[in-house]
């Protein structure tokens, strides 16, 4: 199945200088775990985390396109990745079984929410205890940014202070990406 724009996010997302193996390395997924990848894209983090948590794991890649999901979904079924499950979102809102993920992966998609306080305390009763929600996001620093000037980006403080409000803490950062921030947030206890 063709879709340029899914290729093209996971022709990124690949690219070496995007550290998309050093990302994997990091979050050092667990067989059996459940991920929930918002704004999948072309889902190439969603089936590389298919392959990462094996047969008694589950990928739901998630996306407001049904395109890039239904691209998703012949690639999964290409590599027999039957643990992969397709979600359809809208803007604000998304459904997903109370206390099921261990994950929830967001790259590059955290400015394109709109109400993100709300959408973040939605998300909440879907995270185990334990669970954690990786944030991904462009920085927009340097002279020139392409990313500033579109306003694909956000600033750190914005999305600590957004979790904050939806509850959630900063609990450790990574600083391995050249143009993006690398959060990490767990519930607050
Ligand atoms: C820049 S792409 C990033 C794709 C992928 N995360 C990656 O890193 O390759 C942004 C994706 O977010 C999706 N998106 C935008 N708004 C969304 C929303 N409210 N809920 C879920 N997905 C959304 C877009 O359709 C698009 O696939």
């Amino acid at each position: 199945m063709k879709n340029f724009k899914a290729n093209m996010f996971n022709k990124k997302a690949s690219d070496p200088k995007n550290k998309p193996d050093q990302i994997l390395e990091t979050l050092a997924l667990q067989p059996g775990q459940t991920i929930a990848d918002i704004g999948s894209g072309g889902g190439y983090f969603s089936l590389r985390f298919a392959d990462a948590v094996g047969r008694q794991g589950k990928v739901y890649a998630i996306d407001t396109n049904p395109e890039f999901l239904e691209f998703i979904s012949s690639i999964a079924k290409e590599k027999g990745l039957d643990t992969v499950e397709t979600i359809i979102a809208t803007e604000n809102n998304l459904s997903l079984p109370e206390r099921s993920l261990d994950l929830i992966f967001i790259r590059n998609v955290y400015h394109h929410l709109s109400n993100r306080v709300k959408y973040f305390k939605n998300l909440a009763g879907a995270l185990k205890p334990e669970g954690k929600v990786i944030i991904i996001d462009y920085t927009g620093s340097g002279f020139f940014s392409f990313h500033r000037m579109f306003g694909h980006c956000t600033p750190k403080e914005t999305i600590v202070e957004e979790m904050e409000k939806a509850r959630y803490e900063l609990v450790q950062e990574y600083d391995i990406l050249q143009e993006q921030y690398f959060l990490i947030f767990t519930l607050k206890k």
